[in-house]
């Protein structure tokens, strides 16, 4: 599962993204937001590609938008909240302009289907994550005054052959979405509803966009699934070859044959699952310069009795050997992680070998979150939301302390050692410095002489916040 980004265009300024097509615009545009994971906001660069076929350019600026499409996510009750409340936002818009298309996209939209057009009244799109091909014909219906709902979940789609437009680009990182839908099954998760089975994508189609990526001059590319460990091309799940005549493809092929698109090109991958993640990944990661020392993978808990009921499919000691496995195989490399705090049943020796693995792992950021009950999912039907508010709220901090505390100490590490840094932008704070990324997904900040956004620069680190080191530019790399 992906780290929560949010992603929203609020603040740009009426730019229209120009559509290289012989297609004539119809000079109706799209505007989208995106909630969530950063596959969500990959989906959206389809949706855009979609749209952008139908004529529709993309716009930045909400106030000039003929359709507004939110995508969603249903990971916790709050996100939900948080979407729910931006679509009040809009009913109060389509007042002042009738004719707005306002649609649902993603999680929610399969969550909730025609839920939302009862409850969320203005709301005339429903789109579920496979059913993007059929905006176009949605809207239409929406034009011709009816509402217009598609939530059929696929077990093929993978949208390979779309070229995403790609939006809020600084030209530098995107994103490529290699897989869909997951098959695991975490008593937590409301995912597997809501994006339905995994499938993987053809792996040719993922080397070709990155092909066309680099063309384009982009520098990084993020390989993302809900557990890339178990992309697989022509093998079924039980690991039988389903056409003898052709190759096969695991992740850490995909990773290599990715790899070697360009020297110049970065990879990075999320998320990573404890149960799959092999040593062949590790040793590809090692081999191939341009692959990032940077691992998402979610513990969840430390208790092995928790992880049982969560049905994540390993336990503490089989998670401390892959952490084992990653540092002796790729020393240097960062790891992060997502953990819940107050799932059912949790106790509080349960509680404290959560600390306890933090303590011992020491990583390099954590995302965490106090359990929240999803409907349909396996804790929901089987088990009692049992820990009070206060107390995962309580559990939460301390976890947070931790994490703060192994975070402080691993930026005291970096004082004085030089990283590679690709430019991805300026700093927030000022022009006149640039802000990247080293291969751990560290930020570092710099004073920008003649440094340009796209370059590799070796940076030697002098100084440090909480969450971004501080530097000084030597050379190009
Ligand atoms: N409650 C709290 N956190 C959750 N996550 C997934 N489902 C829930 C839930 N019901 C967290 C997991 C996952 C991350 C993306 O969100 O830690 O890895
Ligand atoms: Fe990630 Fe598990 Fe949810 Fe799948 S079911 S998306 S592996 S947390």
């Amino acid at each position: 599962m992906d780290t929560e980004v949010k992603i929203i265009n609020e603040e740009a300024q009426g730019n229209s993204i120009l559509i290289e097509s012989p297609i004539l615009q119809n000079g109706r545009k799209l505007y989208i937001e995106s909630y969530g994971c950063q596959m969500n906001f990959s989906d959206s660069e389809i949706v855009a590609s979609v749209m952008a076929k139908h004529g529709y350019a993309t716009t930045t600026d909400q106030h000039e938008a003929d359709v507004v499409l939110l995508n969603t996510c249903s990971i916790r009750d709050k996100a939900e909240q948080t979407v729910r409340s931006r679509l009040r936002d809009f009913k109060k818009k389509k007042k002042e302009k009738p004719n707005l298309v306002i649609g649902v996209l993603g999680c929610m939209a399969e969550r909730l289907k025609t839920q939302l057009l009862d409850e969320e009244k203005l709301v005339d799109i429903v789109a579920g994550p496979d059913s993007y091909r059929d905006l176009p014909r949605l809207v239409s219906e929406v034009d011709g005054g009816q509402k217009a709902v598609n939530v059929l979940l696929s077990r093929e789609e993978t949208y390979a052959e779309i070229s995403p437009v790609r939006l809020n680009s600084n030209g530098i990182t995107a994103f490529i979405s290699i897989m869909r839908g997951c098959d695991n099954m975490c008593a937590f998760c409301v995912v597997p509803f809501t994006r339905g089975r995994e499938r993987s994508r053809n792996p040719k189609s993922i080397v070709k966009e990155a092909q066309e990526l680099v063309a384009q001059g982009y520098k990084e590319v993020t390989l993302l699934g809900q557990n890339v460990d178990s992309y697989r091309w022509n093998i079924n799940n039980k690991g039988e070859i389903k056409d003898v005549s052709k190759p096969t493809t695991n992740f850490s092929q995909l990773m290599e044959m990715v790899a070697l698109v360009s020297p110049d090109l970065r990879i990075r991958f999320s998320t990573s699952h404890p149960k799959d993640m092999t040593d062949d990944v590790l040793h590809i990661i090692a081999k191939y310069e341009n692959i990032c020392n940077y691992i998402h993978l979610p513990v969840q808990s430390g208790s092995t009795e928790v992880l049982k009921r969560m049905n994540r499919g390993y336990t503490r000691e089989w998670y401390l050997d892959r952490i084992k496995a990653i540092r002796e195989i790729i020393p240097g490399c960062a790891i992060s992680t997502d953990i819940i705090a107050g799932f059912c049943g949790e106790t509080e020796k349960d509680h404290n070998e959560t600390l306890s693995l933090m303590e011992e792992v020491q990583y390099d950021y954590a995302f965490n979150f106090f359990y929240s009950e999803r409907p349909k999912t396996l804790a929901e039907r089987k088990f009692e939301d049992d820990v009070t508010l206060e107390v995962k709220k309580r559990r939460l901090a301390e976890i947070i302390a931790i994490q703060r505390k192994s975070a402080g100490k691993i930026n005291e590490t970096t004082l004085g050692k030089t990283y590679k840094v690709l430019v991805e932008g300026f700093s927030k704070k000022s022009k006149e410095h640039l802000f990247g990324r080293n291969s751990q997904n560290t930020a570092i900040v710099f004073p920008k002489e003649n440094y340009k956004l796209g370059e590799y620069v070796n940076v030697k680190v002098n100084n440090c916040t909480t969450a971004t080191l501080l530097g000084t530019a030597l050379n190009l790399t």
